[in-house]
């Protein structure tokens, strides 16, 4: 019997401001053309203008495109191919949330793999090497800036495809946490509680490792300690110093531990209806973690403690209920919606996005088997 476990990561640059070494980085990879790649919202930070001149001054060229909406559509990344092979560009950079990161690495993927993007839903389905990938978040919480996942949405079948591939993980990922700063309360809340179902599920993941423990606990911890603040205050640098650090570690234990039910479940809700993946995530998570507790009760242990609970004394029962009460509170006092039917979901959805979800990748890893009727409780409950 083999026993192997892998870990992978990009280079990554990180700290207030780190987005100074665009222009060396690029050159690195040995790019002299950079398609860059954003959304409408980044354009009207300002951010893209700072990432142009740090291009400029190391003189290289660069063409922007920025024809993308939230939740990543599946014929958005079908112009994004075209505008990228008629460009000239050698290299590609995603500047944004999970969205233009996810286009950046779907765009990479087909610029030099034949097919449609449908070829390589599920797990290593990529066999010709990308395009280089730089990336450089602006929210703290997908983590695809260091991970091997594109989440893109088929718009016809009105789901979210998970691709997973080794060839997905960028070269090189530049956090900044400055860039923090333009986001809003709203999407600060929901992107760090998409990070700490990161940190949660691939630490109770079936194929979690002692690499990806340290970076998933480590993340839990942070953000047990700093998203109140991030949300609280935009200009609070050592708050968002702190996410951004969860998010990149949350993202490197997901990418090689994967995930587990409440993505999966997520993905399909998010699919159907168009909603924000955090928000999603924070409803289901508190939910899911009470079904799998009975399966990682002693984890459940370790993350009562990283958000800093009490528990000794307790039964390990005892103490693993204070990790679901305490993820509960934390969502609660960042003011998410508290139930899926306020978001638009309705009792007769819920039977398709249950089928739908036992074929979702993430549903594999999950610590406690999960059976249909198990999804459509799940479902219930978070109504
Ligand atoms: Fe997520």
């Amino acid at each position: 019997m083999l026993n192997i476990s892998k870990f992978v990561a990009p280079e990554i640059i990180f700290g207030l401001g780190a987005l100074s070494q665009i222009g060396e980085s690029a050159q690195r990879l040995g790019s002299k053309k950079v398609f860059v790649v954003a959304d409408r919202g980044i354009m009207d930070t300002g951010w893209i203008e700072k990432v142009l001149n740090y291009l400029n001054q190391a003189n290289l060229e660069y063409h922007v495109w920025h024809d993308i909406t939230s939740n990543p559509k599946d014929d958005e990344v079908i112009k994004g191919v075209k505008k990228y092979l008629d460009s000239g560009c050698d290299a590609i950079l995603g500047v944004g949330g999970g969205s233009p990161i996810d286009v950046s690495k779907s765009v990479a993927m087909l610029a030099t793999n034949e097919g449609c993007i449908q070829d390589f839903e599920g797990v290593n389905k990529i066999t010709r090497p990308l395009p280089p990938m730089l990336m450089i978040p602006t929210t703290a919480g997908s983590g695809s800036e260091v991970s091997q996942f594109a989440i893109v949405m088929d718009h016809n079948r009105k789901i979210k495809m998970a691709i997973i591939s080794k060839s997905l993980v960028p070269d090189i990922a530049i956090v900044d946490p400055y860039l923090l700063q333009t986001k809003s309360s709203r999407l600060t809340a929901a992107t760090g509680v998409d990070a700490l179902s990161h940190a949660i599920e691939s630490y109770v993941s079936l194929a979690a490792t002692p690499l990806t423990n340290v970076q998933a606990l480590n993340a839990i911890q942070l953000i047990a300690g700093n998203l109140r603040e991030s949300v609280t205050c935009r200009t609070n640098l050592e708050a968002k110093s702190s996410m951004a650090m969860a998010s990149l570690q949350a993202g490197l234990a997901f990418s090689n531990a994967i995930l587990g039910v409440a993505h999966a479940m997520t993905h399909q809700v998010d699919g159907l209806l168009d909603l924000h993946h955090g928000e999603t995530n924070a409803v289901l998570l508190p939910a899911v973690m009470k079904f799998n507790m009975i399966a990682c009760a002693d984890k459940y242990c370790e993350i009562a403690k990283a958000f800093g609970e009490n528990i000794e004394g307790l039964s390990k029962w005892e103490g693993a209920e204070k990790a679901v009460e305490a993820v509960s509170r934390l969502v609660r006092d960042i003011s998410i919606p508290q139930g899926l039917s306020a978001m638009g979901l309705k009792e007769d959805m819920i039977k398709r996005i249950s089928k739908n979800t036992l074929n979702d990748a993430c549903i594999v890893t999950n610590p406690r088997d999960v059976y249909e009727e198990d999804i459509i409780n799940l479902f219930k409950q978070a109504l």
